[in-house]
């Protein structure tokens, strides 16, 4: 009998975490029976449909339907309707990736039922417990049997923690997965000129860490600066960061004379990944997108004190930023002075092969 694994899909970074996962789970029908699992954290059709239809993934199996809401909506909200899942469904293991609230929800679930949990992405730490994703990556690191690892940092952090070595496994960045699939046909679609943007002269800006977002001030600052940049912007605006913006009339500080921002609404996966390949700049606060600018080869000024993908930093293209640090950082890059950065071990394109090797391994010694 092929095992019954839960993967979940929760929000918009998650999509492309679980794609490569899906597919690698789905064509081992001996063993594996995926079930998709959406609990509805994203919910707009450009934040979630969009990247189902992009990446490939079947509709969920089951759609949770939570959606937004505070931290305490969310979580608990999710927890009661997996916990009923799960008695319903009895899968033998659930897989979570990443560091949302639906990862830490569903991992403390399926753990208190007894139920194996598999975390993809593990051991990342910003040290920051300001940043709920810190506190989301510490419940599930604890209790997961399972933690793959995208990078030796991410090792180091569990082993420090006095995780077994045994519960570890490095496997690569998966997120990069994708990447590798869609990266040529990303290359060719039309968004660049839709925009009115040359390739290789334009950055990319994504912003929506609430300690970036949140508060208006703090914002507008932000946005000040990049409308002082002497190169074009495109900044497809996460609703988050929209809600703020529509509430304290920001959109005006975007559109004075000689700003060359372009906000946009949030955009699918190829249609993004269009503007990210062919940025000369990336200015964020995602994670994923250090992780992606590494591998391209793109230089990445990430809007925060701390990053829990170092890795982005020692190897890749990727550097720290502050309000005040942005301008002359932008302008370095401009100016040819960046580092050129690697591509880090195992990220390759082939993690989630590695990662359903070591699921079938771990469910056959069970
Ligand atoms: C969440 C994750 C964050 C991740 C980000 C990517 C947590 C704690 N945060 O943050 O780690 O980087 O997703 O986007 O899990 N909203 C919509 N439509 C949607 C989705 C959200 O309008 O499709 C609204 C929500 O109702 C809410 C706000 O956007 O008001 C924020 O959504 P939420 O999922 O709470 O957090 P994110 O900021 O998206």
């Amino acid at each position: 009998m092929p095992k019954k694994i839960f993967l979940i899909a929760a929000a918009r970074p998650n999509f492309m975490k679980v794609a490569p996962l899906w597919r690698a789970m789905a064509a081992r029908p001996g063993t594996l029976q995926p079930m998709l699992i959406h609990t509805g954290q994203h919910y707009d059709h450009n934040m979630s449909e969009v990247f189902f239809e992009d990446l490939g993934l079947p509709t969920p199996h089951v759609h949770l339907g939570v959606g937004g809401g505070s931290h305490a909506q969310q979580t608990a909200g999710v927890m009661l309707k997996f916990e009923e899942l799960c008695l319903q469904e009895q899968p033998d293991l659930v897989v979570v990736v990443g560091d949302v609230n639906a990862t830490m929800a569903t991992s403390i679930t399926a753990a208190k039922l007894h139920i194996p949990v598999a975390h993809v992405e593990a051991g990342l730490r910003s040290r920051d417990m300001t940043m709920p994703e810190e506190i989301n990556r510490l419940l599930t690191d604890s209790i997961a049997d399972l933690l793959f690892t995208p990078s030796p940092d991410a090792d180091a952090n569990l082993l420090a923690e006095g995780v077994a070595p045994a519960r570890i496994r490095l496997v690569g960045n998966i997120m990069i997965d994708s990447l590798v699939r869609s990266v040529e046909k990303a290359r060719g679609m039309d968004t660049c000129e839709r925009f009115g943007l040359t390739p290789g002269g334009f950055g990319v800006v994504t912003l929506h860490r609430p300690a970036n977002v949140d508060d208006p001030d703090t914002l507008a600052r932000i946005l000040d600066v990049l409308v002082g940049m002497k190169i074009p912007l495109v900044f497809p605006v996460h609703p988050r960061t929209r809600a703020v913006m529509s509430l304290h009339d920001l959109d005006a500080r975007c559109d004075l004379t000689g700003s060359l921002i372009i906000l946009a609404d949030p955009l699918g996966y190829y249609e993004f990944m269009n503007l990210v390949v062919h940025s000369q700049i990336i200015l964020t606060d995602s994670g994923g997108l250090q992780e992606e600018a590494t591998w391209l080869g793109i230089p990445c000024l990430t809007l925060r004190p701390n990053t829990e993908r170092p890795i982005t930093i020692t190897e890749g293209t990727n550097e720290l930023a502050t309000v005040d640090t942005l301008a002359d950082q932008t302008a370095r890059i401009l100016g040819g002075k960046w580092k050129q950065g690697r591509v880090p071990d195992l990220w390759d394109g082939a993690t989630a092969p590695r990662i359903v090797d070591a699921l079938e391994e771990f469910l056959a010694g069970r």
